[in-house]
């Protein structure tokens, strides 16, 4: 029997072929994020599914579907999939590592400029119509070269990050979740969360979202930033605790923000509007064309490998 599977958003054409030359495909193009029920009722008899970080797959859509052999996400993240419940099913759940660290790394760049230059800001200030002349002390931003950029977590993307400094004059400086312990050492450019959030100028988070991670930056370590920082996020928005950045910002005790990751995407926090100093981003990180088609090219090569029989390219 031609095994089938369920893609929760439509790809690339070109990646779409070659899904349908392994296995019957059923797009839902309905509103997203797809709801639970009809999750459920679409896994149906489907071997393979290919979903993206908004959709939820939970240990109870996990549960009924009873043909499953694969979840595919197209995200290098895989928060949004209860992965000991798909273990525990024998479900292999695979995600797009490599293929996106260079675009979420020059996306976190662009991010570190922005807030650094406050283009955000000016941009608004020229479309309103507001520059009428050029002045020697006007919006002036901070430059990047000779300060620290302290990097959280020392994975493909925040080593991708750190490599691009250099070429601003920063020097970097890691805080990771295994150093200081028994099976890592602690390498000379790294240092406790804590000593990071005191000592960086910019501060930028690569870590994943575990139970541990969550509202890893709140109140207690955003006080402990310099009050000249700025803070960037590209990983997951419930790593940062939003309304805690809010007050900071209102309190002055960092300089400026930039996301492009939130806790209730695509909501964002209200309070953060009110700021010139903070740019936000609709979680762009991977987004240019060639990195999305590797995306989904990976997730597409994940199942046809499980649906062949063969080990996935990527599995977690
Ligand atoms: C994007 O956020 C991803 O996890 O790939």
């Amino acid at each position: 029997m031609t095994p089938s599977a369920l893609l929760t958003r439509r790809i690339p054409s070109s990646v779409l072929a070659s899904l349908e030359s392994a296995c019957a495909v059923e797009l839902y193009d309905g509103p997203t994020p797809i709801p639970s029920d009809v999750l459920k009722s679409r896994l149906q008899g489907k071997q393979a599914l290919i979903s993206v970080l908004t959709d939820r797959i939970t240990a109870e859509v996990l549960e009924s579907a009873t043909d499953l052999k694969i979840v595919a996400n197209i995200a290098v993240g895989y928060d949004n999939i209860d992965l000991a419940a798909a273990k525990a099913r024998g479900i292999i759940v695979t995600n797009t590592p490599d293929v996106l660290t260079e675009a979420v790394a020059e996306f976190t760049w662009a991010l570190i400029l922005s807030a650094a230059r406050r283009l955000g800001e000016a941009e608004r200030y020229v479309r309103r119509g507001a520059w009428k002349e050029w002045k020697l002390d006007f919006m002036l931003g901070t430059e990047l070269r000779g300060k620290q950029l302290g990097i959280v977590g020392r994975g493909r993307i925040g080593s991708a990050v750190a490599a691009k400094a250099p070429a601003f004059g920063m020097n970097v400086m890691f805080a990771t979740r295994r150093a200081g312990t028994g099976r890592h050492e602690r390498q000379p450019d790294e240092v406790s969360l804590d000593e990071l959030l005191v000592s960086s100028d910019v501060l930028s988070i690569h870590t994943p979202l575990t139970p541990e991670t969550r509202h890893l930056i709140d109140k207690r370590a955003l006080a402990r930033m310099k009050r000249s920082a700025i803070l960037i996020n590209t990983s997951r928005g419930p790593i940062v605790d939003e309304a805690a950045l809010a007050w900071a910002l209102k309190e002055r005790l960092i300089a400026a923000a930039a996301l492009d990751v939130f806790e209730r995407e695509p909501e964002v926090l209200p309070e953060l509007f009110a700021f010139e100093n903070v740019v936000l981003a609709p979680h762009l990180g991977s987004a240019t064309r060639e990195t999305r088609t590797a995306m989904a090219d990976l997730a597409v090569a994940n199942v046809i490998a499980v649906l062949g029989g063969r080990p996935p390219l990527t599995s977690l």
